[in-house]
């Protein structure tokens, strides 16, 4: 059992707060929100993750995790301090380092005995040797520190299932008795299989840049093909399928949609594209994954005029889904947000409806309405868009779908909903890469 301090409990905060709690560990998150810390300790949880809630009360109320405003006094109490705050994209493209930088300072004044310092912030290659920098030149005579580049992978909607049964571990450190700690932290893990590996912290940062930027990469590809699918008269579906079977390629993330977003891909392939530049070792790779990805994102709004084969003036749309992914309720980089927008500029207006993001949704637009019910945001609609792969959206009743819109307009930018379903109810509809039927 360690004590640890994890500074920043938003998404991966929190999450690695109350894994390595359920690991056995005595761990105490801390944010500079107090509002956030004051609504953790009266039993709220302040984002949409599935099991999260469940699982932060057990280890609560078994008192391995604690919520805390006061970060001098979560420091100086613990001996592994993890830093978990927001690395958002500034406007050249780069991350925004504030945020970690301000915690580096702060540990730097509760700096009393041996602390492991680690990073789980995805933070650009080389920024561990300046954080040892900063440490060592400020550090009082006798005090030790190790420093750990530990990045985090796990997927918002999944994460709370990510972060116990993770894929691997990456532990970058050159120090064996910060190796040690760290591997005595996931213990649990480590015992059933290890899914540990020891790397340098260059390799570390780097591991997560280059997983990110792949992933990203493989979605526009599959989003480009299913263009080219529309063109040729190919299907997607079973293109991707077929490709999926192939154990080169494996079939994850070759799911064609409106367009990548979330609060990690655009930035964490906008800041390899900097460093890239940075080093002057061009890579064109990224650089084609992300304008594709910008082109899909306007490509969706280009879909809806053609389907509805008018101008979207006056025109009612519901906008289903707002959350950037189904099982959460981050609308960072959404989708969404470039539906919303392009419907509003072409003087159209719209009635969105999500199970969860709603709220997020609002703090962006103040001039959209915002339904509780699917049906309600529909009802009496010129096109319907998905723009979220949510389960409830899988299972909608079409029939009464048809009797309340005005008219039968449905582009689906998820391929979820029964294509002859549609066809056999008079709707007239488009998805991405389809045959149609
Ligand atoms: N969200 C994901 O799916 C995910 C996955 C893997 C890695 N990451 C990376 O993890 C990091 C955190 O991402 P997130 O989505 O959890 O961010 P987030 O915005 O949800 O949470 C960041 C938290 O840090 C707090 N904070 C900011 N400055 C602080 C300070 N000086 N002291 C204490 N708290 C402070 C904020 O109040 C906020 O609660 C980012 O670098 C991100 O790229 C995110």
């Amino acid at each position: 059992m360690r004590n640890i301090t994890i500074i920043g409990a938003g998404y991966v905060g929190l999450v690695t707060g109350v894994g390595l709690a359920e690991f056995g560990n005595k761990v105490i998150c801390v944010d500079i929100d107090k509002d956030k810390i004051s609504q953790l300790k009266s039993g709220l949880i302040p984002i949409y993750e599935p099991g999260l809630e469940e699982i932060i009360k057990r280890n609560v109320k078994s008192e391995r995790l604690y919520f805390s405003d006061d970060i001098s006094l979560s420091i100086q109490k613990s001996q592994v301090i993890i830093i978990a705050v927001g690395t958002p994209q500034t406007s050249e493209g780069d991350a925004n380092m504030e945020y970690v930088n301000s915690v580096v300072r702060a540990i730097n004044k509760n700096l009393k005995d041996y602390k492991i310092i680690c990073t789980k912030s995805t933070v650009p290659i080389g920024t561990g040797g300046r954080i040892i920098k900063t440490l060592s030149n400020d550090f009082e005579e006798g005090i030790d520190f190790d420093y750990v580049s530990n990045p985090e992978f796990l997927r918002e909607g999944s994460a709370v299932k990510d972060f116990l049964w993770p894929d691997r571990i990456i532990i970058g450190t050159t120090s064996d008795k910060a190796y040690e700690i760290m591997c005595d932290i996931y213990k649990p893990l480590y015992i059933n299989k290890n899914p540990i590996k020891h790397t340098t912290v260059e390799t570390a940062e780097m591991i997560k840049y280059a997983s990110n930027s792949f992933l990203a990469l493989k979605i526009s590809y599959i989003n480009e093909i299913a263009n080219l699918c529309e063109t040729v008269g190919a299907d997607i579906h079973d293109v991707a399928s077929a490709m999926g079977q192939d154990g080169r390629i494996s079939d994850k993330f070759l799911h064609p949609g409106p367009g990548f977003g979330g609060s990690c891909f655009p930035k964490d392939l906008e800041s390899l594209i900097a460093i890239s530049k940075e080093k002057n070792i061009p890579m064109e790779t990224l650089s084609a994954a992300k304008k594709a990805n910008i082109n899909q994102k306007a490509k969706m709004g280009t879909k809806l005029e053609n389907l509805i084969n008018a101008s979207l003036k006056g025109k009612k749309i519901a906008v289903l889904g707002l959350s950037f992914k189904a099982n959460t309720d981050d609308v960072r980089e959404s989708s969404s947000i470039d539906m919303i927008e392009f419907i509003l500029s072409k003087g159209g207006i719209v009635s969105a409806y999500d199970p969860i993001a709603n709220v997020s949704m609002l703090k962006l637009f103040k001039n959209i309405s915002y339904f509780d019910n699917v049906y309600d945001a529909i009802k009496g609609a010129d096109a319907l868009v998905v723009m979220t792969e949510w389960n409830e959206f899988r299972a909608l009743d079409l029939p009464r779908i048809k009797n309340i819109m005005k008219n039968a307009f449905i582009l689906d930018t998820r391929n979820i909903i029964n294509m002859s379903e549609l066809s056999k109810l008079g709707f007239v509809y488009d998805n991405i890469g389809r045959i149609k039927i």
